[in-house]
C-alpha cells in the first residue's frame, strides 16, 4: 500500500504561524514505501533522487529477520538504487559500539530530542549464538504538565534496534553502492575522529554516489 499526500503552502500549518527563516516548500509529496520493496513501491524520478535522508536511528528499527543481515543488505541496496549518480545518502544509527562495550547509551545531549526530559534509559542486549542481535532501550521520560499546577507525568516505552557497529555498517553501505561511492562519517553531525574524547550518541554516514 502506498500513501501519497501533496501539500500546497496554504495547507501547511505552523505551530505559531509562519516565521522568517522557516522553509516554505512549494509542494511536498509524501509517499509511504517499505525499504525491502522500495523499487516496487516507489517510482524513481529519472536517474534517482539528489538526496536520500534516513535519520533519527530509523534504519536500526529494521530487524535482522533471517540472522544473516540479508534484509539489511537488501534494504540498503534498494535505498542506494534511489540515489542518482552525484547524489548523496545520509543515514545514521546510534553509537552501538559504545552501547555494546559499556552496556549503556552514551551520556550527553541527544541531538534529536530534548534529552533533559529523559529520566532513564535501561539498556538490554540480546545475544544470539554469541553475537549481538538486538538492543532494547526502555525509556522513562518526564512529560511536562499541560496545565499549570499539574504534576509532570512519567512515560515509559521500549524500542528495539539492530545494533549496527560503525565499521560493519560502513562495509554494508559500501557494498550497497558496489564501491562506487565516497563515504564519510560524522559524530553527532560534527567531524569525527576514531578514538576522540567526545563519545558521539549517533554516527551519521554521508555517502556520495560516484557512478
Ligand atoms: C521509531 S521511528 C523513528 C522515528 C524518527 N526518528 C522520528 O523521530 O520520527 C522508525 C522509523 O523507521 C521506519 N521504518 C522501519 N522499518 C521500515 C521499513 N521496512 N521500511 C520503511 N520504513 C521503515 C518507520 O516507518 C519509522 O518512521
Amino acid at each position: 500500500m502506498a500513501l501519497t499526500c501533496t501539500l500546497a503552502p496554504a495547507q501547511i500549518q505552523y505551530p505559531q504561524g509562519p516565521r522568517k527563516g522557516w522553509l516554505l516548500p512549494c509542494a511536498a509529496v509524501i509517499e509511504e514505501a517499505n525499504w525491502l520493496t522500495l523499487e516496487k513501491d516507489l517510482e524513481k524520478p529519472g536517474d534517482g533522487f539528489d538526496a536520500v535522508i534516513c535519520l533519527g536511528n530509523s534504519f536500526a528499527h529494521l530487524p535482522d529477520f533471517k540472522g544473516d543481515q540479508s534484509d539489511h543488505k537488501l534494504a540498503l541496496r534498494n535505498i542506494a538504487s534511489m540515489v542518482r549518480p552525484g547524489g548523496v545518502l545520509i543515514i545514521d544509527h546510534r553509537n552501538y559500539d559504545h552501547i555494546l562495550a559499556t552496556g549503556c547509551a552514551p551520556p550527553g545531549k541527544n541531538i534529536y530530542y530534548k534529552s533533559d526530559l529523559t529520566k532513564d534509559i535501561t539498556t538490554s542486549v540480546l545475544l544470539v549464538n554469541n553475537k549481538a542481535h538486538m538492543v532494547t532501550l526502555d525509556y522513562t521520560v518526564q512529560v511536562p504538565p499541560t496545565e499549570v499546577g499539574a504534576a509532570p507525568e512519567l512515560s515509559k516505552f521500549r524500542l528495539s534496534y539492530y545494533p549496527h557497529r560503525l565499521e560493519a555498517f560502513t562495509a554494508l553501505l559500501k557494498a550497497a553502492f558496489q564501491g562506487k561511492c565516497q563515504h564519510s562519517v560524522l559524530g553527532d553531525f560534527q567531524p569525527y575522529t576514531p578514538g576522540q574524547a567526545h563519545v558521539p550518541c549517533y554516527f551519521i554516514h554521508v555517502v556520495k554516489k560516484t557512478a
